[in-house]
């Protein structure tokens, strides 16, 4: 999979791509990601990308010119072109495997008070990662590109990929332990040293349940129960 990033801080990536699984799924040539810096694509001698908008206000808006020579520049056959906003949907676990089942993505961050209107000539889809503002798209562009790159393909490693099923199935994560087996008078939950496989599987499947209905109630109005999850409710 490709993954070309447009920005004009190409350096805030640097640590977030450059560390952990992200880093090795790069290394492993199972994803690249293109770092590209939209002042590369002006073509005046101050390279500037941004200017004041028409009809006055605050801030700086993105040049339409520069964002459309550089998207025709990077286009292949299978991209999507995605423009990181506030106005866009909101991202969650369904949008993440359908953006991941593409071979490319163009991920286009704004700044500042935004993009000039004519860059929608060139944009696919607009995504939020939520309801509120930040300075730009560049945290929500790693956002995407962390949810999406860790669905490719050998990207985790099997243990890791466990942790997919459990969102897969609109639950949250049930409790996890590790040693010691006491910390300051605290237990573990016996049946999680029990030795008893089929019983540590009910139990976490309780247990995400139960914190699904107390936490994130919303979630299960989404989807229905299964025998096993009735059963569970029910006890
Ligand atoms: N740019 C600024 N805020 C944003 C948000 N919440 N989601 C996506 N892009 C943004």
């Amino acid at each position: 999979m490709r993954i070309d990033i447009l920005t004009l801080f190409p350096e805030m990536f640097e640590s977030p791509f450059g560390s952990s699984i992200i880093k090795r799924a790069q290394e492993k040539k199972l994803v690249k990601i293109n770092l590209v810096n939209l002042r590369d694509f002006a073509l005046d001698r101050h390279r500037q990308a941004d200017d004041y908008p028409y009809g006055g206000g605050a801030g700086m808006v993105l040049k339409a010119d520069i964002v459309i020579r550089a998207v025709q520049a990077l286009r292949s056959p299978d991209c999507r072109v995605v423009y990181l906003t506030p106005q866009g949907e909101v991202l969650n676990q369904a949008l993440v495997k359908k953006m991941a089942a593409r071979a490319h993505l163009i991920l286009l961050c704004g700044h500042y008070e935004g993009i000039d209107e004519r860059c929608q000539a060139v944009i696919d889809e607009e995504i939020s990662i939520g309801d509120y503002v930040l300075t730009g798209g560049e945290i929500p562009a790693m956002v995407v590109t962390d949810a999406v790159v860790r669905l490719v393909p050998g990207v985790l490693g099997s243990d890791e990929a466990h942790t997919e099923e459990s969102f897969g199935s609109s639950l949250l994560e049930y409790p996890q332990y590790t040693r010691p087996r006491v910390v300051s008078g605290l237990e573990v939950p016996p049946v999680l040293v029990s030795g008893d496989h089929q019983a540590v599987r009910r139990w976490r499947k309780k247990m995400s349940l139960k914190r699904t209905l107390l936490k994130r109630p919303d979630l299960l109005l989404q989807r229905e129960f299964d025998p096993e999850e009735r059963e569970l409710l029910e006890e």
